[in-house]
């Protein structure tokens, strides 16, 4: 177990092993991120979140957390013919990246940045998607929670990233003193994600951990 992998190594390897390479844009953006220390999703959860929109063959995706647009640029590819994808970034500096890199895979028509903090942006946001990327502040996921599930259509998913946090949301024995109150925050999130009348929801332990839930009709 290495500090960012919460199973043993040589499973992520092998699990990484099956995955195919990206090529142009996509691996472009890899290398990016790596060279300049933007956390993206890891292969296995991006590999993850692929089939998962595959699976439900979205028209409406909404992301949380755009950064450099990887995961947008990525589940662009599952969208129905003249779906869109509004993703939500709060930090200027990724937006301008991101805007360049939608730009020069030709996706300005179907990949929408909303600009600003998603704590603001989340109550005024109307619409009906068929599925929901979380991958922001992880302090913030419960503050996020009743506008992703007012948002999201009966059947639709909402999939929420590192809900398992280096692992020390599963044991006290990892909790690092500064982390303690975001360790909270996520365990009350994932208890509530869990245990909610409109979803069912299981905790995934790849990457950083991964919750899938899945919206019931009310
Ligand atoms: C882990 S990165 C997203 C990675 C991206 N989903 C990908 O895999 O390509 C998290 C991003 O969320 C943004 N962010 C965090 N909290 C936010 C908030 N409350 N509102 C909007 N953006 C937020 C950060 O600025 C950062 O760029």
């Amino acid at each position: 177990m290495t500090e960012d992998h919460i199973n043993y190594h040589y499973i992520t390897q092998y699990i990484r092993e099956t995955i195919p390479q990206n090529e142009g844009i996509l691996k472009e953006m890899e290398r990016y991120a790596y060279a300049h220390h933007v956390p993206i999703v890891h292969p296995e959860v991006a590999r993850l979140i692929f089939v998962i929109a595959r699976i439900v063959k979205p028209t409406d995706i909404l992301e949380i957390g755009t950064a450099i647009g990887y995961s947008a640029l990525l589940l662009a590819k599952t969208l129905k013919q003249g779906g869109k994808i509004d993703t939500i970034e709060r930090y200027g500096k990724m937006i301008d990246i991101a805007k360049e890199n939608i730009r020069k895979a030709n996706l300005e028509d179907s990949i929408n940045i909303i600009e600003g903090d998603a704590t603001e942006i989340l109550p005024a946001l109307e619409g009906e998607y068929d599925y929901i990327f979380v991958d922001a502040a992880k302090g913030k996921y419960m503050t996020f929670l009743p506008h992703c599930i007012r948002l999201l259509r009966e059947g639709g998913v909402l999939v929420s990233d590192n809900v398992l946090y280096k692992g020390m949301i599963a044991t006290d024995a990892l909790v690092v003193r500064r982390k303690k109150t975001i360790v909270k925050r996520m365990r009350d999130y994932l208890a509530v994600i869990s245990d909610h009348r409109q979803l069912e929801t299981t905790v995934i332990p790849i990457g950083d951990g991964v919750a899938i839930s899945y919206k019931l009709g009310s």
